[in-house]
């Protein structure tokens, strides 16, 4: 065996140190020296075929091989017999393949895991390195769970040497790790989770799995700006990467893709946290929406308010998104705050200069606040238009239809773009009773109908305002500020959404 050494390498302009540095004596760069394994360096490639010449033995392992005679083999899928996994997977494990999944702590990654590795130990053998908590929680996890009798292998090891042994030696289908940062590989000296430790014990954990052609899931945390902890090689090393998200506070978690060499990053499950476990939400918007479904066709919806849509890989979500428009108390010399929850405060600031700019809101001493019901984190620029109509029902605290739905990405010169998928979106505004949808102009005309609901084509902000809520494009001086909220004002009749034909 080659012999092992640590050494200390920066990464960025790749001076190696005999010790760790705060700041890189070379390049300058700070936080950029870590530790890994120095193996004794391989005759070159140029050195050994010199070498293999004169002595005319081969170094080579196998032999290439033509693209059409590689046969699939031992790359067979391994169902987990949970449909939304698999479907997120792409069909399920593959032998040998790594998968990182990431979450914050408290999300329900190790609940997850282990309903998967239930589901798995009825025909695989399955190993289960609980390095996080001891053999004693996870059984009483497993009981919560319904089971407790489970023939899954329990492990406690946190030395990463001594869990790549024992998956060599096991030859299980499936093994799952939690966590990657509370092992530790004994050639390293900085401390668990540490950027070193997580990057080399993952890398013997990937060469494990591989040789064993075993499929291994690795639970990584997150840290507080939401990316992997540990270097980002990370993502890179594993196969996959799935991210485990949702509010610690409510029930539902979304399991998403960010990178699947074996499928599609487009499929995403939709879970909700229950007494006994994960279970699978197969009509998530009915959730979300809630008692706000009940308003359609009977009561005005809250000023502040709209509906947004939403592409959950190929789930078409329908979500409320509040906002709130005060007057700033912030000092002449202090910005007044923008605060977005489960929306991207980067796009939420596009959409107040687009209002300021476009249709004169003065939004520049108001403070606005906006969130997503439901504590999904959205990233579909198709909701851009409902947080627009929310943070502008919210400054003229206006009551708009609540059978309204709002769908369009918004440009910077208040243009309504195109959006992807939007006729699976409209069937399903259809299908949850929605009956007027404002959709991009670009889109249309549809190739599919979707049946009563009013399809109404737009091309700016100002023609979205000038059908649902005229006021705004011609108020007067006084109605300028943000209004003042709780005007009990029925507009029931005076702003209801324009029958436009469906074009
Ligand atoms: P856990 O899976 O330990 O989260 P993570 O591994 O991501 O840190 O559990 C998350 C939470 O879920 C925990 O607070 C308890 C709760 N929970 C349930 O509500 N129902 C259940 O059946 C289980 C097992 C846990
Ligand atoms: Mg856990």
């Amino acid at each position: 065996m080659a012999k092992t050494k640590s050494r200390w390498i920066c990464q960025e302009c790749g001076f190696e140190s005999s010790g760790y540095l705060g700041k890189c004596t070379d390049c300058g760069s700070w936080g950029s020296v870590v530790e890994e394994i120095a193996t004794a360096p391989a005759a070159s490639i140029r050195g050994a075929s010199a070498n293999t010449l004169t002595s005319g033995k081969s170094l080579l392992s196998e032999p290439l091989s033509l693209l059409e005679d590689v046969d699939f083999g031992d790359c067979k899928r391994l169902p987990t017999q949970m449909n939304d996994v698999d479907e997120v997977l792409g069909g399920g494990l593959v032998p040998g393949g790594v998968i990182l999944i990431s979450g914050e702590p408290g999300i329900g990654k190790s609940t997850l895991l282990l309903q998967i590795a239930g589901a798995l130990s009825k025909s695989n053998k399955v190993l289960y390195f609980a390095s996080e908590e001891s053999k004693g929680q996870v059984k009483l996890r497993a009981e919560r769970l319904g089971l407790g009798c489970a023939q899954i292998y329990l492990d406690g090891s946190h030395n990463t040497q001594e869990i790549a042994q024992k998956l060599q030696e096991a030859k299980a289908e499936v093994a799952i790790i939690d966590s990657i940062q509370s092992i530790y590989h004994p050639q390293i000296s900085s401390a668990s989770g540490s950027v070193s430790q997580v990057r080399e014990s993952a890398q013997l954990i990937i060469d494990t799995a591989k040789d064993a052609s075993t499929s291994v899931i690795v639970v990584g945390h997150v840290t507080k700006d939401g990316s992997i902890a540990g270097p980002r090689v990370l993502e890179h090393m594993v196969d996959v990467v799935l991210i485990f998200e949702g509010d610690r506070t409510r029930r539902l978690r979304v399991l998403r893709t960010i990178k699947n060499r074996f499928g599609s990053t487009q499929v995403s499950a939709i879970f909700t946290m229950t007494e006994d476990g994960l279970k699978a939400v197969d009509n998530p918007s009915e959730l979300l929406l809630g008692e706000r479904l009940e308003l359609v066709g009977k009561k005005q919806a809250p000023s502040g308010t709209a509906i947004i849509s939403a592409q959950e890989g190929r789930r078409s979500l329908f979500l409320e998104v509040q906002a709130l428009v005060a007057n700033s108390n912030a000092g002449a010399n202090s910005s007044p705050k923008r605060l977005a929850n489960g929306w991207d405060t980067n796009r939420l600031l596009q959409i107040i200069a687009v209002l300021e700019k476009k249709l004169q809101m003065s939004l520049g001493r108001a403070d606005v606040y906006v969130n997503v019901v439901g504590g999904l984190d959205l990233n579909d620029p198709a909701g851009d238009l409902g947080v627009c109509i929310a943070i502008a029902t919210s400054y003229m605290d206006r009551s708009l239809d609540p059978g309204s739905v709002f769908i369009g990405e918004i440009g910077l010169t208040a243009e309504i773009r195109a959006v992807a998928d939007l006729e699976k979106r409209l069937l399903e505004a259809q299908r949850l009773g929605f009956t007027h949808a404002y959709v991009p102009k670009a889109n249309l005309p549809l190739s599919k109908n979707p049946g009563k609901m009013k399809v109404i084509g737009v091309d700016s902000v100002k023609e979205v305002f000038e059908q649902v809520m005229p006021q705004l494009l011609h108020r007067t001086k006084a109605q300028s500020q943000p209004q003042a909220t709780n005007q009990d004002i029925n507009l029931a009749s005076e702003y209801a959404p324009a029958s436009t034909e469906m074009v």
